[in-house]
């Protein structure tokens, strides 16, 4: 089963509450969110495979470490997941960014996905799925069916704040998928807002309405 990792660093929680605020504006909650996702990057990649190599130092030669394995790929899901990528990008510059953009049918209810661009090497790369509301677990959902239908293998799942709702969507249809939050809330509310949440993240980020 896939596992739920709340990451309670005491500056992800901090900036977290300002990220919540009403009061903070676009610029902030920009900024802010950026700072979290650094952070939060941070705690999702720490365990990923080292391999001994050795080097030359100015004084001596020395076994050492370096990764192994695979390499990155960030997955945003349009829109508000793009707001999380700058701050991953800091600590793993050389990851490769797919990018998917879904919106559910209101008649049939089945997903639509209309944009999809990826790395050519999907299956090869350890992705990490970038989602900052995880509601229903819909778009989250359909992102990874759509990335495994295409040979993904490896996918963890980033958000900021998740509904219990949605993490048990993920947990029941992708149980090899771990789910990293800066916090597990309440529930969803008869909008599917997440309760307390911070409210739309695209409009908050965008500054749109
Ligand atoms: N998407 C958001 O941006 N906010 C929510 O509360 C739920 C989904």
């Amino acid at each position: 089963m896939g596992h739920v990792h709340v990451l309670d660093h005491p500056l992800i929680q901090h900036k977290l509450t300002h990220i919540r605020d009403k009061s903070t504006g676009t610029k902030e909650f920009r900024e802010l969110v950026d700072e979290v996702a650094m952070l939060m990057a941070f705690e999702i990649t720490r365990n990923l495979p080292l391999q001994e190599t050795t080097i030359n130092t100015p004084v001596m030669e020395a076994k050492t470490k370096v990764l192994a394995g695979k390499k990155i790929g960030l997955i945003p899901i349009l829109r508000a997941g793009l707001g999380m990528v700058d701050g991953v990008l800091q600590l793993i510059p050389a990851a490769k960014v797919g990018h998917v953009g879904l919106y559910r049918d209101p008649e049939t209810l089945k997903p639509v996905e209309y944009y999809i661009k990826l790395p050519s090497d999907i299956e090869e790369r350890e992705l990490i799925v970038i989602d900052p509301m995880l509601a229903t677990g819909g778009s989250a959902n359909d992102a990874i069916h759509s990335l495994k239908k295409r040979g993904a293998k490896n996918i963890r799942l980033m958000c900021l704040i998740a509904a219990p709702e949605g993490v048990e969507v993920i947990k029941e249809e992708h149980p090899d998928v771990d789910i990293y939050l800066a916090a597990l809330d309440e529930k969803l509310d008869e909008h599917a807002y997440i309760v307390p949440g911070l409210g739309d993240a695209g409009d908050r980020l965008f500054g749109t309405k």
